[in-house]
């Protein structure tokens, strides 16, 4: 069969992860996507560094945007990062050219989703980022395909690896929140920028996309209430101990009679309910719907391994061509949901 031939911008942790998953795997997902996923071209900054894997087989570019006019890319995948800069210019030059685009780039989507929905449709080019939100758990499948037939009352969660990773260490040993920032950039949680992950920017992100998918019109980003876990120090942990409690970075929309009300902020849960037990750089997608109820869906919410799963996830459902529309539903004509009014922000 014809294989699906991927042009991979970006050789980070996430990059790295994928080429090693799918060469791994290569004959289960040759059996599950019907044909061979392969990459052929590769673009990094640092042709040079070494990454532990072997890129000797990949035609290299220089410059992101020669994927693009690569007679033998069909797909780009884009994991350079950012919202702007040459993420943004590859993810619109690969639609405005009709190539399929897989993204693990929360930012990109929180900021343009709704504009780069509209490329997508216009030219007939399915854009996925399954690894947007929540890493390796299936979060955005979870809701445009799972929870499709019902109508959400809320959905948030846990939504960033590298807080819940730095918020558990704080609270189990006691250490000091630079040293354990430190760790989760080491073990490749954080963002480039971690103050990204830290100030809840990020969880920001996820919010913005899974109310997107929840409530079926895209939320302004820059509306939601951000609060991140810079704060929090040794004293609350005790004090929330002793009340029974654990800090989490909680991140929620919900509807209101005013519109999509979002948050993130660090967060007091009872020890004993099901989100207080997600640890480390565990996530949690939690949503209620009116016929589903309450669930909860948990797993790893950042890394190679977790997020390179996802990003593979949808380049099975192309090789398949069993794509979703971005929002799960055309987005044309679509309003912009205001999460809270101007008045009160
Ligand atoms: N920096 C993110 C996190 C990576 O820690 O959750 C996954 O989006």
């Amino acid at each position: 069969a014809t294989p699906l031939r991927l042009g991979v911008a970006g050789l980070g942790t996430v990059g790295a992860g994928l080429i090693t998953l799918l060469r791994d795997n290569a004959s289960l997902i040759t059996a599950r996507a019907g044909r061979p996923v392969e990459v052929t071209a590769v673009a990094a900054r640092d042709r040079k560094r070494d990454r532990g894997i072997d890129l000797a087989s990949f035609t290299w570019h220089d410059n992101a945007a020669d994927l693009v006019s690569d007679p033998d890319v069909d797909v780009i995948v884009e994991l350079i990062g950012g919202a702007e800069g040459p993420a943004r210019a590859l993810v619109e030059a690969a639609l405005n050219a009709g190539k399929p685009v897989v993204t693990a780039n929360k930012a990109l989507i929180a900021l343009h989703g709704d504009e780069l929905a509209r490329l997508s449709e216009q030219n007939n080019a399915p854009l996925l980022f399954e690894a947007a939100v929540a890493g390796g758990i299936p979060a955005i499948k979870t809701v445009r395909e799972g929870l499709a037939a019902d109508r959400l009352l809320w959905i948030g969660g846990i939504l960033n690896g590298t807080c819940n990773y730095i918020l558990t260490a704080m609270r189990e040993t006691g250490r000091d929140f630079a040293d354990v920032l430190a760790e989760a950039q080491e073990l490749g949680y954080a963002e480039a920028d971690p103050s990204t992950d830290v100030d809840g920017i990020d969880a920001a992100h996820k919010l913005t996309i899974l109310a997107s998918l929840a409530f079926g019109s895209p939320v302004i980003f820059d509306s939601v209430h951000v609060e991140g876990i810079r704060h929090i120090g040794a004293l609350d942990f005790s004090f929330a101990r002793t009340l029974g409690y654990r800090i989490k970075l909680i991140g929620l929309a919900r509807q209101t009679e005013k519109g999509v009300e979002a948050r993130v902020a660090p967060c007091l849960i009872p020890e004993t309910s099901p989100v207080a037990q997600v640890d480390g750089v565990f996530n949690a997608v939690i949503a209620e719907g009116t016929f589903v109820g309450r669930l909860m869906v948990e797993g790893r919410g950042a890394g190679a391994g977790p997020t390179a799963s996802a990003v593979a996830a949808d380049l099975i459902d192309l090789a398949r061509n069993t794509t979703a529309p971005v929002w799960g539903t055309e987005t044309t004509g679509l309003q912009p949901v205001r999460s809270r009014p101007a008045s009160e922000r």
